[in-house]
């Protein structure tokens, strides 16, 4: 279970909890979130709260809440760790609620996650994918200095929506990505 709160200049990451369903069901509840992510569209808090509950368990990755410093709104969530498709890379991951969209915060979020990596793990190498249509979220990738190698394949969890999907790949030192905020805390344990 992550166990940290990473800090930026605009954001907080922490682990996400059961408490945070109402804010989680923003996103992942909405279609225009959900139609490029592994998911399907969350239709009840139930499913929302089972899938929090699900984090309490060994993970190998990190899943984390962003907040916004500015209002302490939840407005999205994200995850990195071992890469289960490129063997010694580290994937990661993102989504955000649409009101929140356009502001640079997956950037920042994912340069944040990043960086964590390195300075805990010392990790280097790490990609990603996107839906081919979702040209936004590789403009991220490539922002975070991974670039596309590839063409693969993309469905839902359940094997639906099946779709060409854009892999990025990328050796990059994220301790030096410059963060005019950044500091990393153990998360207490509740
Ligand atoms: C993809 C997503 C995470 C991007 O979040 P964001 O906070 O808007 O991203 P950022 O603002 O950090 O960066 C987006 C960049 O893409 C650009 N962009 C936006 N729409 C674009 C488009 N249609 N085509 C190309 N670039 C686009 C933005 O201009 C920005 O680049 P810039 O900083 O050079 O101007 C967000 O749209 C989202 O949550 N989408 C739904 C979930 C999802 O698709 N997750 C990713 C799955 S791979």
């Amino acid at each position: 279970m992550n166990s940290f709160i990473i800090e930026t200049e605009r954001l907080l990451l922490r682990p996400l909890e059961t408490e945070d369903a109402e804010a989680v069901f923003q996103w992942v509840g909405d279609e225009r979130v959900s139609r490029y992510m592994v998911y399907n569209t969350y239709t009840e808090i139930g499913q929302v709260r089972k899938w929090l509950a699900s984090l309490r368990e060994p993970h190998d990755n990190y899943n984390f809440g962003f907040v916004r410093k500015e209002d302490g709104l939840l407005i999205g969530s994200g995850d990195i760790g071992p890469s289960g498709f490129c063997e010694g890379y580290w994937a990661f991951g993102y989504n955000f609620r649409h009101d929140c969209w356009g502001k640079g915060y997956a950037t920042e979020a994912t340069k944040a996650m990043m960086r964590f990596a390195a300075e805990k793990f010392g990790i280097t190498r790490f990609c990603s994918s996107h839906v081919a249509p979702n040209t936004a979220s590789g403009h991220v990738m490539e922002k975070c200095g991974l670039t596309y190698v590839r063409d693969g394949h993309f469905t839902k969890l359940d094997g639906s929506c099946p779709m060409v999907s854009k892999e990025y790949e990328g050796t990059v030192d994220a301790t030096k990505f410059p963060m005019p905020v950044w500091k990393i805390t153990p998360y207490p344990t509740r």
